[in-house]
């Protein structure tokens, strides 16, 4: 396997950029090929057999792209898709699901979890938290009305903060000692919900712990870009391109050169579905 190739991630749309964020800061030599599934988003109110379907479409792309492994930047496709997606593809595939769960039992006892009704449902953080700490309190809350907030880009002002104030208030006085972000839109909102939460309350955002792990496998495996000039990164979409492509610039600094949109289906991939 060439240590050359790109990193592959992808999500429903822009919340997996909080992700190659992640990436862009602790693997500045990597090169990144990124999907956003915008044509199909939101995922968190899909059935398991829908998304797993869906992942094996992406996950196929990302095998045409040359990828040397890919980060699923969605914990709904990490909570229902992962497992069939590592006994179907030969490549490595990391998660954010036990990055998380990682990263919050060292927080505190009580442990929150805001995700998609689909993660939420799945139970999967609570599963990964207790197979390292059984001890560990899990309350999961599904936020569905946040990510059609943050893919219209509104992440910050009044509507905003009310949007986010009405889905996760059951978790004030909860007396919660940390808050795992379990969907990849929500760090996008991470100054409103430490305004509503308070200090004492520590929000994690797994992509920290999810890509020092992809280090450590990169480097362990001799795969890490290390001595080549960094290439293009490559961004697709599946819906229209210009709103994707003026958030993540928003987000990178203007770094974000063309998306492109690819047509659902895939081509090349509808026998596998
Ligand atoms: N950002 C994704 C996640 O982490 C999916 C959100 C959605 O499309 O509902 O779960």
């Amino acid at each position: 396997m060439n240590r050359y190739r790109p990193i592959g991630l992808y999500d429903s749309g822009i919340g997996g950029l909080t992700v190659v964020r992640e990436v862009f800061a602790q693997l500045p030599a990597e090169n990144v090929v990124y999907f956003g599934d915008t044509a199909r988003v939101p995922y968190g109110c899909r059935q398991p057999s829908e998304l797993i379907s869906f992942n094996r479409e992406i996950m196929t792309f990302m095998m045409q792209q040359g990828v040397k492994l890919v980060l699923v930047a969605c914990n709904t496709s990490c909570a229902v898709a992962l497992g069939a997606l590592r006994a179907e593809f030969p490549i490595p595939i990391i998660g954010l699901i036990d990055a998380g769960a990682q990263t919050a039992v060292e927080a505190g006892r009580r442990i929150g979890v805001i995700a998609t009704e689909a993660t939420i449902k799945s139970r999967a953080h609570e599963r990964a938290i207790h197979q390292i700490a059984p001890d560990r309190e899990v309350l999961g809350l599904a936020c569905p009305t946040l990510v059609p907030l943050v893919e219209s880009g509104r992440w910050q002002g009044k509507e905003a903060f009310e949007t986010v104030y009405e889905a996760i208030h059951p978790l004030i006085n909860l007396k919660l000692d940390a808050l795992i972000f379990g969907c990849t839109h929500f760090p996008h909102l991470v100054p409103i919900v430490s305004e509503i939460l308070g200090p004492q309350v520590r929000l994690i955002d797994p992509a920290r712990q999810a890509v020092s792990n992809v280090r450590r496998y990169l480097s362990m495996n001799r795969l890490a870009n290390v001595g080549e000039p960094k290439g293009e990164n490559r961004f697709y979409v599946s819906g229209e391109p210009a709103p994707f492509q003026f958030l993540a610039n928003h987000l990178f600094a203007g770094t974000v050169g063309r998306v492109e949109s690819i047509a659902l289906p895939f081509p090349n991939v509808s026998s596998i579905a």
